[in-house]
């Protein structure tokens, strides 16, 4: 039985815990929010009492949160689990975090014999659950066969994308186009109901023609019937992955004048207390300077 850590048992962490104990792993867990840790602990994973606790029994060190710098904290900060764990195991960063900064934990992971892969998802907390991430990994691609096995646990689409901090890069120009696609598809649907045709018409249409999109089958509905509170993927998260899209960008020193357009939208919408609705609800920053809803006009109306 191969013995998988996991330090972060929230939205995400808490699916692919339960998914890596169905596969048959020994699963300790790590969170300091004791009601997340209770919630796996249910479902037969063994908590502990802190990150090194966790990684130096592991094998593989699965890591499922929220920002760059708790990242960079649970591997190679003070109490960090490089300083503990054993030559030849497995770091699988599961987080959305800074492609740089991959690249550093990587280096130091890698001084100690430990090898680090970035594994950001896409799939959201019911992916998760279901165990049908996709899985964008960068990392030594020598060693992806060794990793693979524990990812296909959790995701069904398990990509090997490059060297390390590869899956990032995906993973960010994945949400951009996704992001982006939300707020001119707001801006269509304004101005199609503005000129009298209900959203719903345009979006069925499109489903049709060229401008067929997935992103119209995960967010229409909610932007369609202004239904933000049924979240799909935190407005708040989107505008953290843009943020690390466009340090990206500056950092190759690659234009961004549609990047900053939609991260100064998506900005407004959370300082005007929207981070905790859906990514859809973007569109009401567009609403309220075009004095329309797009809910406003359904069939029929
Ligand atoms: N939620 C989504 O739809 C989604 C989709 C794709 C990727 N992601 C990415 O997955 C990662 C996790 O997202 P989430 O939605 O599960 O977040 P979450 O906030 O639900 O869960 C994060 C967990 O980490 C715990 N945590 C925070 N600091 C910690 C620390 N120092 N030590 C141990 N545990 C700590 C929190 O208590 C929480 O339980 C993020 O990087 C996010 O960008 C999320």
């Amino acid at each position: 039985m191969t013995v998988v850590g996991v330090i972060g048992c929230g939205a995400m962490g808490r699916g692919m815990i339960k998914n890596l104990i169905l596969d048959g792993h020994e699963v300790l867990v790590f969170d300091i929010n004791p009601e997340a840790v209770t919630s796996v602990e249910r479902l037969g994973a063994i908590p502990m009492s802190s990150v090194q606790a966790v990684a130096e029994e592991s094998t593989y060190l699965l890591l499922s949160l929220p920002t760059t710098m708790l990242v960079e904290d649970a591997t190679i900060g003070e109490a960090g689990a490089i300083k503990v764990m054993k030559e030849g195991s497995f770091i699988l960063d599961m987080s959305t975090t800074d492609v740089n900064s991959t690249r550093k934990i990587h280096e130091k992971a890698y001084e100690k014999g430990v090898s680090f892969f970035d594994c950001p998802v896409s799939g959201g907390p019911a992916g998760a659950e279901n165990g049908v991430l996709t899985v964008m990994v960068g990392g030594n691609q020598g060693e992806f066969h060794q990793v693979e096995p524990v990812l296909h646990a959790i995701g069904k689409e398990v990509k090997y994308i490059g060297k390390t901090g590869s899956g990032q890069v995906v993973k960010l120009c994945h949400n951009i186009v996704v992001s982006g696609l939300v707020v001119l598809l707001s801006e269509a649907f304004l101005t199609g109901v503005k000129a009298g045709v209900p959203a719903s018409k345009i979006a069925e249409v499109m489903q049709e023609g060229s401008a067929q999109n997935r992103v119209i089958s995960v967010f229409g509905a909610n932007l369609i019937g202004g239904t933000h509170e049924n979240v799909k993927f935190l407005l708040s998260h989107m505008l953290k992955d843009i943020h690390l899209y466009m340090d990206l960008a500056s950092d190759g020193k690659i234009p961004t004048f549609l990047g900053s357009t939609i991260n100064q939208l998506y900005e407004i919408a959370d300082h005007k207390g929207k981070g905790h609705l859906d990514t859809s609800a973007v569109c009401q920053v567009l609403e309220e300077l075009s004095n329309l809803e797009i809910a406003s006009k359904s069939v029929g109306n």
